[in-house]
């Protein structure tokens, strides 16, 4: 068993705790809103009941879990912490600088960063040959998925050490060669959104018409054969050649996301303010949460006997 210390105790955080407890190992978990604390015993029950867990095992696993109330109580008790607070660089720095006179330096440190360089975020570290990039997916107790990157100064071993954990979790783990941001997947996903809004702006269609397309075409083709895969098999002269034909039309916007910013100006940002690309009604929140875990689990059992990419691209 391993003992995880989580800084963070959000989205993320809690579900990466039921995903590590489901596993057998412990997690103590701080958050600096003592509400998100108050609320954790909760927040791992209902994960716990959504994830599969047999009801027998529920209340074992979830003991597993527990909450701490400083850094300092964290780093006592953890073989490895996880850094998943907010997406913000200044407030990973904060806390890993507040996190590290208190963690021997031959303790690993896994930051949970979406999108930003792991080298950046190590900046403010005493001891940076720690910090591996570990992303998880949402929710991390169901989608397989595990990136895994160094940072410029990361010692291998530590990634060594990342890469072995998350694996014998019956992760898919993958390896990226380099610390890029976004991982692998955050980019190809934002490629995508990218041109998803040039769409949007260019009148050519609704949103309710990408999201068809992409749940009735696309993503269902990549959750089969990958896009690499099916490079090869529709042929490289093809690929070659729709590319050639379709690069030049394609949206490589680096700055301006009008669509986004009109609806953000009017105030409709999404689910949490009723309106935003679609129209959120009441119950609808629930209704998707639902719809992607169920999907998810849908399309896990194909994997079965795979257990697709334990030691993955590197
Ligand atoms: P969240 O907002 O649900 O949780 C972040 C938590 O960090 C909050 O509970 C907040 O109170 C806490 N926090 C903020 N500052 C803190 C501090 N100084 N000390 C202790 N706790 C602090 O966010 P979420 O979605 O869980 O994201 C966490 C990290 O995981 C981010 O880096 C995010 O980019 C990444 N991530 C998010 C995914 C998602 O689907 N939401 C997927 C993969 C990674």
């Amino acid at each position: 068993m391993t003992r995880f210390g989580i800084i963070g105790g959000g989205l993320m955080g809690h579900g990466i705790a039921v995903a590590l407890a489901q596993a057998g190992h412990g997690a103590g978990v701080f958050d600096n809103d003592p509400a998100v604390l108050a609320g954790l015993g909760d927040r791992v029950g209902s994960a716990l009941a959504r994830s599969g867990t047999p009801r027998a095992r529920v209340a074992a696993v979830g003991d597993r879990i527990v909450a701490v109330d400083s850094l300092a109580e964290l780093a006592k008790q953890a073989d490895v912490v996880i850094e998943a607070v907010s997406e913000r660089l200044a407030v990973k720095h904060d806390v890993l600088a507040a996190l590290e006179p208190h963690l021997p330096p031959d303790v690993p440190v896994w930051t949970n960063t979406s999108v930003l360089s792991i080298s950046a975020v190590a900046r403010a570290m005493l001891h940076p040959q720690r910090l591996v990039g570990v992303h998880w997916w949402n929710p991390p107790y169901l989608i397989p998925l595990v990136e895994i990157a160094p940072g410029t100064d990361t010692d291998p071993g530590f990634v060594d050490h990342a890469h072995t954990l998350i694996a014998e979790l019956g992760k898919t783990t993958v390896r990226l060669h380099r610390d890029v941001p976004g991982f692998i997947g955050n980019r190809l996903q934002f490629a995508l959104v990218r041109e998803a809004l040039q769409l949007l702006a260019d009148g050519v269609c609704e949103p309710e018409t990408i999201d068809t397309v992409v749940r009735a075409g696309v993503g269902l083709r990549w959750a089969a054969v990958g896009p690499m895969e099916n490079a090869d098999y529709i042929g490289l002269d093809l690929t070659r050649a729709i590319l050639g034909s379709l690069a030049p039309s394609l949206s490589t916007e680096t700055h301006e996301f009008p669509v986004l910013d009109r609806l953000l100006a009017q105030e409709h940002a999404g689910r949490a303010s009723g309106r935003g690309l679609l129209d959120w009604r009441p119950g609808r929140a629930e209704e998707v949460a639902a719809r992607l875990e169920a999907g998810i689990r849908h399309n896990l059992p194909a994997r079965r006997g795979g257990r697709a990419g334990h030691g993955g691209s590197h």
